[in-house]
């Protein structure tokens, strides 16, 4: 019972952790078929996902069969790489979406992009770290209240700090953050 409401309790803290750092997402343009010429369509797929700033879409192609231009809305809309703003051909791409808005991508090989080798993603604004994202209450104060929420059904704690410790290396990891 113990175990279990101190698994709680770090489950709480990691999302609060994840939260204040704002975590962020890399995802596969076009998932396992990768950035390629008429095998996915970049507007369905994209709008399977949910994009917000700080997330990296990653294009992975062949280097010598495909590019990646960067464009603004007439290059994405004409397939035109006349004013590209950023060019790669890697084969491995990693895009961070800094800003929030939309992000035009194209293929610059002929005649891929209008067969369909584009894409535009919508990032959204990373959502704002929670109001009260300072250290947890008890990694200050040095004991382990019961959260109002479970106190009831529960002896009364509260715990050293060091009873923490023997949940092993995730607790650990996570003190020393
Ligand atoms: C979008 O998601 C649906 C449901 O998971 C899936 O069937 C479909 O293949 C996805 N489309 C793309 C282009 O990824
Ligand atoms: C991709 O899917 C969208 C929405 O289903 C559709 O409007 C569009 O014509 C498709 N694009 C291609 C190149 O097939």
């Amino acid at each position: 019972m113990l175990t279990l409401v101190l698994l709680l309790l770090l489950k709480g803290l990691c999302l609060c952790i994840r939260g204040a750092f704002g975590a962020s997402a890399t995802y596969n343009v076009g998932g396992d078929k990768g950035w390629v010429v008429g095998l996915v369509n970049y507007t369905e797929w994209a709008a399977n996902h949910t994009f917000y700033t700080g997330d990296s879409l990653v294009f992975l192609y062949e280097a010598e069969v495909h590019t990646v231009l960067e464009v603004g809305k007439s290059g994405y809309e004409d397939c035109s790489s006349a004013n590209a703003i950023a060019s790669y051909e890697d084969g491995k791409t990693s895009v961070v979406l800094r800003q929030a808005g939309t992000h035009y991508f194209i293929c610059g090989v002929a005649q891929h992009c209008p067969a369909g080798q584009k894409l535009q993603v919508v990032a959204l604004d990373a959502p704002a770290p929670p109001p009260n994202s300072g250290p947890p209450a008890f990694m200050t104060a040095g004991g382990l209240q019961p959260s109002t929420n479970l106190g009831t059904s529960l002896p009364s704690l509260p715990l050293p700090l060091s009873s923490l410790l023997t949940l092993g290396p995730i607790s650990y990891y996570i003190l020393l953050l």
